[in-house]
């Protein structure tokens, strides 16, 4: 099964059945790549996500302040924020290819594309895009497997 296409999502709810959907393909080892606004949903999303991976919700709180913070649940994940990450020496530093190849570990990263290069040849991933709709609570998602 497969997550690719764009879904119109009207309310926190409707996002938790999307980040179910996700859960559904997610079976270690794959990378998830989060970009949207700020407020968009991002963590929203993994906090979704990992409840469907078996994690308690309490546990996911944005890692702004450490870059990764470590979740451990049914499968680990490595849940990653690289909005205040100045360059790509900071994620070397921190040993980011090595978790990123770390074998049955889900790597989730919030704003991913702020450093693309370091995971684009990456696989398996599935890349989401969130954008703000016009009402309230609506997002417009797009999402891409890469396999
Ligand atoms: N459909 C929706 N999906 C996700 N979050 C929603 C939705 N509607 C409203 N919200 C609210 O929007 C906010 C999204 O915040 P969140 O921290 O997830 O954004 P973010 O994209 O991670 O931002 P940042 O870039 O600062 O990390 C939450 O307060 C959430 O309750
Ligand atoms: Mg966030």
């Amino acid at each position: 099964m497969s997550v690719t296409g764009s879904y119109v999502i009207n309310s926190e709810a409707e996002m938790e059945d999307f980040a179910k959907k996700v859960a559904g393909t997610v079976k270690g080892g794959e990378l998830i790549t989060l970009d949207g606004e700020l407020g968009s949903g991002k963590t929203f999303f993994v906090g979704a996500l990992c409840e469907h991976l078996g994690i308690k919700r309490t546990m996911i709180c944005s890692p702004t302040y450490t870059i990764m913070r470590e979740i451990k649940g049914h499968v680990k994940i490595y849940h990653w924020d690289f909005y205040r990450v100045k360059s790509i020496d900071e994620l070397i530093a921190v040993d980011f290819l090595e978790l990123l190849n770390e074998k049955n570990t889900v790597n989730i990263i919030e704003w991913a594309s702020l450093f693309k290069e370091s995971w684009e040849n990456c696989f398996p991933r599935i890349e989401i895009k969130i954008e703000f709709g016009e009402k309230d609570e609506q997002r417009r998602i797009r999402a891409e497997s890469k396999s």
